[in-house]
């Protein structure tokens, strides 16, 4: 999920990797590291946290050579420390590999290593395929034939770079599901998972695809695909600038977290459900399944956008599982004196994993002997460690101090819980099924939405000088319409609030006027004629409506002064695709007032303070 840059020619590779990696430092990152051959040697550095750290050690280290790989990470399997960190060896440091993306499969192939005599150093996936590719290396001693066969047998997402001390004059790549991008200069070529790495070095560069394997020497390439067969790949120039480049391509980190959902999505639920079976695969929750389901009670906790987060999860556990629960701040639950038994779940909700609320309420629902299990995205993060066990969300970085694609990420999270859990009680197999089809094709769904950006920015300028806004939603897009007031109100400093839609007529009607408009998610559920009324009210007394509604509702439109339409999925996931259009609008919205939309005032990503 985070960079890797590779660099041979006839310089020392050192500077170029550190200034490479510097510039994929935008992407976020928990650790770094470098590896480069010299005189029949691999050396590594490692370090954990900020680029110029790693500098510095590289600089005292006076590590050097024309060869050399180098990585920013962000972890997914092993907390983020010096060991974890990439490059990895393969067990006799033969081959060294950097690897972006989850090998899925990677307990089964440690496994498979472990009974040839491999050991492992690390806690990471990526170690396991260093030694996979070693596997096979021993048979031939062909590094490009050795990673080709390994990744044959590997399941997941992965761009890679891998070199050997017995093979000092090629890099081997190859990429699924991770960018991978070679670059071609004058007697020297690179390599690297993003352009940004390159574009100080040339403008000419081999894009991979999917299932694309090759190597680069210092003059010369070849890719081919994985089956083997040689390709003719086309070589591009590319156009833009640094100053372009330097957020991935967007003017700010929230739109390229927007953005980037499809991708975020997908690897939230990737190998994680047995489609014949229709049931979720959860490794994080194995052998807890019984005692959840068992569980007196279910509280979930958290604050800001994973409250949000939480109350969906409420809806879904209860809805699809059968099962009650509550939602609770953090912040009160861990001063109130909770009720708890060692019989009840906690489930903590936190992208950072670092929220000192959030943590405080952990820690009280663990003295109490409670099971606490934590929905999270940062690896090795407090509230991950100090969790019983838990669930990964996977989202990658998230930058912007407006959580986006964490909020979808946990929404998918809890509905694969969901899934796990009403599988084990009543729900029937053909509806399994059908949920993790409408899993498998909502990337799809979320894109569709975002290909509308261009207009629903015209909205979003349209409704940029109000100064009040009212978002409403019913059943399961309620905590939707809280979690649009909180993205306007974090990035705009526009007055927003998230209701019910039906409460509006015990208060917050009084408020309507063609100043104030009104954002309504209507989606064409169960209660759809109940929100149409609502929409009618505010109509009544000339309020501006605003309608997030199905692509293929046209009576919408004879009520609502703009709509958004969507495409439609499972009941269980349409907050995914509703809160979309929201977080595009408070984004446009806040461009147009001309905020500081990454770092809104007051504000901090994650709040570890009381
Ligand atoms: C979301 O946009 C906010 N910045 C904030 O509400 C955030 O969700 C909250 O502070 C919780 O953070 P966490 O998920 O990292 O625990
Ligand atoms: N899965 C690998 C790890 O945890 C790679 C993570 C990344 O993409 O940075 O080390």
């Amino acid at each position: 999920m985070c960079g890797i840059v590779g660099y041979i020619g006839s310089q020392n590779s050192a500077p170029i990797l550190i200034d490479g990696l510097k510039r994929l430092e935008y992407r976020g990152y928990d650790s770094a590291g470098l590896g480069i051959y010299c005189e029949n040697r691999l050396n590594v550095v490692k370090a954990k946290g900020k680029v110029s750290v790693l500098e510095a050690k590289a600089e005292e280290s006076k590590i050097q050579g024309t060869i050399g790989i180098g990585h920013t990470r962000w972890a997914t399997h092993g907390i983020p420390n010096e060991i974890n960190a990439h490059p990895h060896f393969s067990s006799d440091e033969t081959i060294l590999l950097v690897h972006n993306g989850i090998i899925e499969n990677y307990a089964i192939l440690k496994d498979f290593l472990i009974g040839k005599g491999y050991h492992f150093k690390s806690e990471t996936d990526t170690e396991v395929l260093a030694n996979l590719i070693d596997f096979y290396y021993k048979e031939n001693n062909d590094l490009l034939e050795a990673v080709r066969k390994a990744l044959l047998r590997v399941d997941g997402t992965y761009g890679i770079a891998v070199i050997s001390k017995k093979e000092p004059d090629k890099i081997v790549v190859a990429k699924n599901g991770s960018p991978l991008v070679i670059g071609l200069g004058e007697n020297e070529n690179f390599v690297a998972s993003d352009v940004n790495a390159l574009i100080a070095h040339t403008k000419k560069v081999i894009y991979l695809e999917d299932n694309e394997i090759g190597y680069v020497t210092k003059d010369s390439y070849l890719i081919k695909s994985l089956d083997n067969a040689t390709l003719n790949k086309e070589i591009s120039e590319v156009d833009m600038d640094l100053e372009e480049l330097s957020k991935g391509g967007y003017p700010h980190y929230m739109l390229k977290e927007i953005m980037e959902q499809p991708e975020s999505l997908a690897n939230t639920f990737r190998g994680r459900y047995i489609e014949e079976e229709g049931i979720a695969k959860l490794g994080g929750l194995f052998g807890y399944e019984e005692r959840i389901l068992n569980s007196n009670r279910i509280i979930i906790s958290a604050c800001g956008t994973s409250w949000h987060a939480a109350l969906v999860g409420e809806y879904l556990f209860e809805q699809y599982a059968g099962i009650p629960v509550e939602v609770e701040y953090a912040s009160e639950f861990r001063y109130r004196n909770p009720i708890l038994s060692k019989n009840d779940t906690v489930i903590f909700i936190s992208q950072s994993g670092e929220t000192a609320d959030t943590l405080a309420a952990l820690k009280e629902a663990k003295r109490k002997g409670a099971l606490t299990v934590g929905i999270v995205n940062v690896v090795g993060s407090s509230i991950a460690r100090a969790s019983d066990t838990g669930v990964y969300i996977h989202a990658g970085p998230e930058i912007g101090v407006a959580s986006t694609k964490a909020f979808t990420s946990q929404v998918m999270t809890l509905a694969l819980i969901t899934l796990l859990l009403a599988r084990m009680k009543n729900m029937s197999l053909e509806e399994g099924k059908e949920i993790i089809q409408a899993i498998q094709e909502l990337p799809a769904k979320v894109q569709e939405i975002l290909n509308h950006n261009s207009f629903i920015k015209k909205v979003a300028e349209k409704l940029s000088d109000a100064k009040n806004f009212l978002y409403l939603g019913r059943g399961i897009h309620f905590p939707v319409a809280l979690e649009g007031a909180l993205k306007l109100k974090e990035i705009s400093y526009i007055h927003a609030e998230g209701y019910p839609a039906a409460e509006m007529k015990h208060g917050p009607i009084a408020l309507i006027d063609e100043n104030m408009p009104s954002v309504f998610i209507a989606p064409k559920d169960a209660i759809y004629d109940k929100v149409l009324n609502n929409i009618e009210e505010v109509k009544a007394r000339n309020g501006q409506v605003l309608a997030i509604a199905d692509k293929d509702d046209d009576q919408i439109d004879k009520l609502a002064d703009y709509s958004i339409k969507i495409p439609r999925t499972h009941d269980m996931l349409m907050p995914i695709l509703t809160v979309i259009p929201l977080q595009l609008l408070a984004y446009h919205i806040a461009v147009k007032k001309g905020l500081n939309v990454d770092q809104p005032r007051n504000l901090a990503k994650s709040v570890t303070v009381e």
